[in-house]
C-alpha cells in the first residue's frame, strides 16, 4: 500500500494525487479460505457427497449450538430461508406483512408466493432500522408477521418490536443476514424473535458459498420449515441431531415424502463443508473486524470534522454490530454546501477509497408491487386477496425515500491495521475538508 501523506494536496478527482495509491486488497479479502476449509469441500466432492446430509446436518449442530437455539436449518440461499420462515410461521392467503422499505427485496417479497400482501413500513432515519411506530401505525387485524431487518448490522429495537407484535399474536421473523453474530443487550440477533432467516452468501460477514439458515426455539415453526422444503427428512424414521424425529406433529407426517411448498431446500454440502469452517473462526474474525471498524470511526471522530457520522450504536447502548457487514457512513449534504452524496463518493473513489453512494433503494416505489400480475389474477399479486389498495404513493414513508442521498458504503476492514485504516481515514478527511471549503461542486 502506498500512502500519501500530503492530504491537503489537490484532490484526485481535480488532477491532484491519489491518497491511497495502491488499495492493500488482502485487508478487505473474505471470506478467508485456508487449506483445511479446501480439504473439506473437496472431501464432499471426492466423496460425491454433494447431495447428501450429512455435513450439513453437523453445520446445522453447530450452527445452532453457536447461536444458542434449539434448532438450525440449512437453505440453498437467504431466500428460501426466509420464505420457508414466512411459511412457518403461518403466513397464508389474505394475511398482510409489514416489512421496511430499506432492505434487499428477499427480505419478504416472497410473501406474494403465499398469497399475503406486503405492507411497507417506514425506517428511522439513523438507524434505518423498521421504525417501530410506524409498525405499529400500519397493524390491521390482517397482520400476520413483521419482518425486521438489522440493517447492515445494526440491531433493531427489539424490545419495543416484540412490546407491539407479541400482545397482538404478530409473529416476528428476523432476517439477520447482514448481522451475524450482532448483539442486542448480550443476546445474539436472530433469538429474539420467533424465527430467524438469513443469508450466507459469500459476500455476508458469515459466508459459506451460497447458503441461508433458518433458526429458532420453536419446534413446530422448525417443523414445518422442514415440511415445506426438506422432504427427504419428513419421514417418521429419519432422526435430527437431538435424536428426535425431524417431524413429530401426525398432522405434516401424512404428507411425509412430498414437501408441502413443492421446494426442495436442501444446501449443496460444498456450501455447508465450508460453512462450518467459516463457523469455527467466525467469533475470532469478527471481533478483528469490530476492532478494526470502531478503530476507523475513533479515528474519524478525534479530528472533529462534521458532516459525516459513524452508522454504528452509540458505545454504552448495548448493542454491537456483529461482522459489519456492508458498513455505512451517515452523510449530511447541508453541511458539505450541498454537495451530493454522489458527488461527495465520486471524489473518494478517486482517492483509492472505493465507496458507493446510497443503500438499498426503497422497495415500496417499486412497480413490481403497483403492477405486476405475476400470477394471472387480473389485479398486481400484492392485492391478489387483499381487502384493500396497500399501494404506497411517493412521499409515503419520508425516512425511507431520503435515506439514500444520507448514506454511503464505506470499506469493510477485515484487519486491524491502524496504520492503513489511518490512511483511509486521512483519505475521508482529504475530500471532506475540500467540500467543506466549497471545493467540491455538487
Ligand atoms: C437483508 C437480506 N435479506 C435476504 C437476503 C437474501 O439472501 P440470499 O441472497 O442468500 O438469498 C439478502 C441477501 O443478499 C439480504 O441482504
Amino acid at each position: 500500500m502506498t500512502i500519501a501523506t500530503d492530504v491537503a494536496a489537490a484532490l484526485a478527482i481535480h488532477g491532484g494525487p491519489k491518497a491511497i495509491e495502491r488499495p492493500p486488497e488482502d485487508l478487505f479479502r473474505w471470506p478467508i479460505v485456508m487449506p483445511e476449509d479446501e480439504a473439506a469441500v473437496l472431501d464432499v466432492l471426492r466423496r460425491g457427497a454433494m447431495s447428501g446430509t450429512d455435513v450439513t446436518q453437523a453445520f446445522e449442530k453447530e450452527f445452532a449450538a453457536w447461536f444458542g437455539v434449539e434448532h438450525a436449518l440449512a437453505h440453498p440461499n437467504g431466500t428460501a430461508a426466509l420464505h420457508a420462515a414466512l411459511f412457518a410461521v403461518g403466513v397464508g392467503q389474505g394475511d398482510e406483512v409489514i416489512c421496511p422499505s430499506i432492505t434487499y427485496w428477499a427480505s419478504a417479497t416472497q410473501a406474494l408466493n403465499l398469497g399475503a400482501s406486503l405492507q411497507f413500513c417506514d425506517v428511522d432515519p439513523v438507524t434505518l432500522n423498521i421504525d417501530p411506530a410506524d409498525f405499529e401505525r400500519r397493524i390491521t387485524p390482517r397482520t400476520k408477521a413483521v419482518v425486521v431487518v438489522h440493517y447492515t448490522g445494526y440491531p433493531c429495537e427489539m424490545d419495543r418490536i416484540l412490546a407491539i407484535a407479541r400482545p397482538r399474536g404478530i409473529k416476528v421473523i428476523e432476517d439477520v443476514s447482514h448481522a451475524h453474530g450482532a448483539r442486542y443487550h448480550g443476546k445474539l440477533v436472530g433469538t429474539l424473535g420467533d424465527v430467524a432467516g438469513m443469508s450466507l452468501m459469500s459476500g455476508k460477514s458469515l459466508a459459506a458459498g451460497e447458503a441461508g439458515m433458518l433458526i429458532t426455539h420453536d419446534r413446530a415453526i422448525f417443523e414445518r420449515a422442514v415440511a415445506w422444503g426438506h422432504y427427504e427428512r419428513m419421514s417418521a424414521g429419519t432422526k435430527y441431531f437431538s435424536g428426535e424425529p425431524f417431524i413429530t406433529d401426525p398432522a405434516l407426517l401424512r404428507f411425509a415424502g412430498i414437501p408441502l411448498g413443492g421446494f426442495k431446500n436442501r444446501l449443496n454440502q460444498m456450501s455447508a463443508a465450508l460453512g462450518r469452517g467459516q463457523l469455527r473462526h467466525y467469533a475470532g474474525r469478527m471481533a478483528e473486524i469490530d476492532r478494526a471498524m470502531n478503530a476507523f470511526w475513533d479515528a474519524w471522530e478525534a479530528l472533529g470534522l462534521p458532516g459525516i457520522t459513524a452508522h454504528r450504536p452509540p458505545r454504552d447502548s448495548g448493542l454491537t454490530m456483529g461482522g459489519w457487514y456492508n458498513p455505512l457512513a451517515r452523510y449530511d449534504a447541508a453541511a458539505f454546501h450541498g454537495t451530493t452524496v454522489e458527488a461527495f463518493c465520486a471524489a473518494l473513489n478517486a482517492e483509492g477509497f472505493r465507496c458507493t453512494p446510497g443503500a438499498n433503494k426503497p422497495m415500496h416505489a417499486h412497480p413490481l408491487f403497483h403492477e405486476a400480475d405475476v400470477y394471472h389474477a387480473g389485479k398486481p399479486t400484492n392485492l391478489a386477496h387483499a381487502n384493500r389498495d396497500l399501494r404506497m404513493p411517493a412521499g409515503s414513508l419520508p425516512s425511507a425515500e431520503a435515506a439514500n442521498a444520507r448514506v454511503f458504503g464505506i470499506p469493510w476492514f477485515k484487519h486491524h491495521r491502524p496504520e492503513e485504516i489511518g490512511a483511509y481515514v486521512a483519505a475521508l478527511a482529504k475530500v471532506a475538508r475540500a467540500a467543506l471549503e466549497g471545493r467540491l461542486s455538487a
